[in-house]
């Protein structure tokens, strides 16, 4: 998989790239290049941005700054490269969207900044608007982070044991419920003890118990 962040702080994701599992992934042959919008702008002066039609405060990232990154990494045609624009206004980014996510060979993550894309990108340009929670960030950044985060880490190998994404918070083993508590040693600290269950030997007690626990943690019963 190669993931693409459009970006005008490049430096931002240096020490994103050096974390394990997305060394892991580099490793298994998967990228993540940064792309930084001043690099193909048509403005003079490395600009990127203007003042919004209609008045108000703030600058907005131009399209045709958009527009010209993305021609300078695909060409013409990025037909083969899902494009999504991080924005607070996007659809919310789940568990689910990042399983989709990680289904593609090819995907652009856009960071805005300001007060955000000229509507056009998110029109015309992205193929999805993602949001990755109800409050506004000073940039897309952090949330091309999260959003390249977990998608990375249910790469083949990335984690290193490769059971340990598979049973976790919101899987489908979880049946989308937050992953069970737990414990390691040591069995009791200032007096605060491990269920029993779990020290038990009784696998299948213990599997019980942990979906219970899953269950419950979701809202079920
Ligand atoms: N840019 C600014 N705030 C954001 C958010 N909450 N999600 C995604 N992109 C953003």
């Amino acid at each position: 998989m190669l993931i693409d962040v459009f970006t005008l702080f490049p430096e931002h994701f240096e020490w994103f790239g050096g974390q394990r599992h997305v060394r892991n992934a580099a490793e298994g042959g998967h990228e993540l290049r940064c792309i930084d919008y001043r690099d193909t702008t048509p403005l003079k002066g490395g600009r990127v941005d203007d003042t919004p039609y209609g008045g108000g405060a703030g600058m907005v990232m131009r399209v045709d700054v958009v527009d010209a990154a993305l021609r300078g990494a695909y060409g013409d045609d990025g037909s083969g490269v899902r494009k999504i624009a991080l924005t607070p206004g996007g659809r919310m980014f789940d568990e689910g969207l990042a399983a989709e996510l990680v289904g593609e060979q090819h995907l652009a993550l856009l960071c805005g900044r300001y007060e955000g894309f000229d509507e056009r990108v998110i029109e015309r340009l992205a193929d999805d608007a993602v949001s990755i929670g109800p409050y506004v960030l000073s940039g897309g950044e952090l949330a091309a982070m999260v959003v390249a985060d977990a998608v990375i880490r249910k790469l083949p190998g990335a984690l290193g044991d490769e059971h340990s994404a598979v049973e976790e918070s919101f899987s489908e083993a979880l049946g989308g419920d937050p992953e069970y508590p737990h414990y390691t040693r040591p069995p009791e600290y200032r007096g605060w003890g491990v269920p029993e269950i779990l020290l038990s030997g009784d696998h299948a007690g213990i599997r019980e118990w942990r979906l219970q626990r899953s269950r419950e943690r979701g809202g079920g019963a």
